[in-house]
């Protein structure tokens, strides 16, 4: 008998994917130039020329029963240790290969982290605007989510809302910085008040709460930016990363989950990963891929190209009168729909062939998400038409 609970998930309606499903449609009409499509987070720049020659360096070198085979569970030690040296470089922590699990993409990561510290039936917080994909990922984890409202001039961290929504069944918080859809970065203010906060809840309840910090736009940060290293304010951090954006590998599903060595019961933590592994299916990431993004562990694609598309939208934004938080990083922006219904503002906007997503579907009405992993020329391309749907409003 087919699954209820799946069948019912299809009704569902996914804005994003009807949104580019859209511009498909209408690229093979007018032509994909005419098509403004901002809908989609899909890197637009290619991994670096060393992901292919060492992909190419790995198969010639090694033994294809080594490179094609199973690895160990936990992923392989040579790149665990990679990982956790480079951490360290980079962030002043000291973690070890047994503080690091590989894992499918962050998408993977997240699956490993939310059962490992909690239980079904217990709150995890998250904060709007959030990446819709939360939804099933905790429901899949029977746990409910609880998403806290935004503060929508700057889009830190609503604290009043957080505190109220803080109770003994909470035992994770999911943030996500830099941000998808709204480009911020939680600031070293924000998080060691939040951190503040978490110290205080953990001795009154007497129970940890464990700060999940969802990062796969780490690397993808603009000029001026301040960006902390979650794990560096919060002993309980449990760190997923991905090397999807970083390296433009989405496709090659990497990630790794990094729990911060002072965590409670950290080396537990990352032991009983494979022990979930194995009942959600996701057994091991490949090993090609996790050699090589060792040997790549500190390069990035060229990142730069998204500041410039940010730029380029921000400053058309503001000069034709909409509201906007300036991104200081990832390839997104959240401006403020021109009228309170996004859902109407977006299909406004379709009409101009510029392809926007609701603030609806990421917990956050009266907003929409532009998604700049586009070429450049094409954002240029786009700044009239955003004067054009401005003009429509009167601006
Ligand atoms: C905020 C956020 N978290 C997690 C993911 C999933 O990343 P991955 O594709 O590496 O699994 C994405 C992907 O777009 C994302 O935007």
């Amino acid at each position: 008998m087919l699954s209820e609970k799946y069948a019912a998930m299809l009704s569902e309606k996914d804005i994003i994917f009807e949104v580019a499903g859209y511009g498909r449609q209408r690229a093979q009409e007018i032509g994909a130039d005419q098509v403004f499509d901002f809908s989609l987070g899909n890197p637009s720049v290619p991994a670096p020329p060393s992901v292919n020659e060492t992909i190419v360096r790995i198969l010639k070198e090694q033994p294809p029963l080594q490179v094609h085979g199973y690895g160990p569970s936990f992923g392989i030690p040579s790149v665990r240790e990679a990982v956790a040296q480079s951490l360290n470089r980079r962030f002043g922590m000291n973690y070890q290969m047994k503080h690091i699990f590989m894992a499918i993409g962050a998408a993977g990561a997240l699956a490993h982290a939310f059962r490992a510290v909690t239980c079904p039936g217990d709150e995890i917080i998250a904060f709007a605007p959030y990446f819709p994909e939360y939804r099933p990922y905790t429901a899949g984890a029977g746990l409910t989510l609880k998403v806290v409202p935004a503060d929508i001039d700057t889009f830190q961290i609503n604290f009043a809302a957080f505190e109220e929504a803080l109770n003994p069944k909470v035992t994770a918080v999911l943030v996500n910085s830099p941000n998808n859809p709204s480009g911020i970065v939680l600031s070293t203010p924000t998080v060691k008040r939040l951190a503040e906060i978490l110290e205080a809840k953990q001795r009154e309840y007497g129970h940890p709460i464990y700060l999940i910090s969802d990062e796969p736009y780490r690397e993808i940060l603009f000029e001026g930016t301040d960006c902390p290293y979650t794990a560096s304010l919060y002993p309980n951090t449990i760190t997923c990363y991905s090397f999807s954006k970083s390296l433009s590998l989405p496709g090659e599903r990497i990630g790794y989950l990094a729990v911060n060595p002072a965590a409670e019961q950290a080396e537990k933590i990352v032991e009983v990963c494979p022990q979930i592994s194995r009942t959600i299916g996701q057994n091991g990431a490949a090993t090609l891929i996790q050699l090589t993004v060792a040997q790549c562990i500190d390069e990035t694609s060229n990142l730069k190209v998204y500041e410039a598309n940010k730029d380029h939208l921000y400053q058309e934004l503001i000069r034709d009168g909409y509201t906007c938080v300036e991104p200081g990083g990832s390839f997104y922006m959240f401006p403020r729909s021109l009228e309170p219904d996004d859902y109407a503002f977006c299909e406004k906007a379709k009409q101009l062939d510029l392809l926007f997503v609701p603030g609806s579907a990421f917990g956050c009405p009266g907003h929409f998400r532009i998604a700049y992993c586009v070429p450049e020329e094409k954002v240029i391309r786009a700044l009239p038409r955003l004067k054009q749907l401005a003009e429509l409003y009167g601006k």
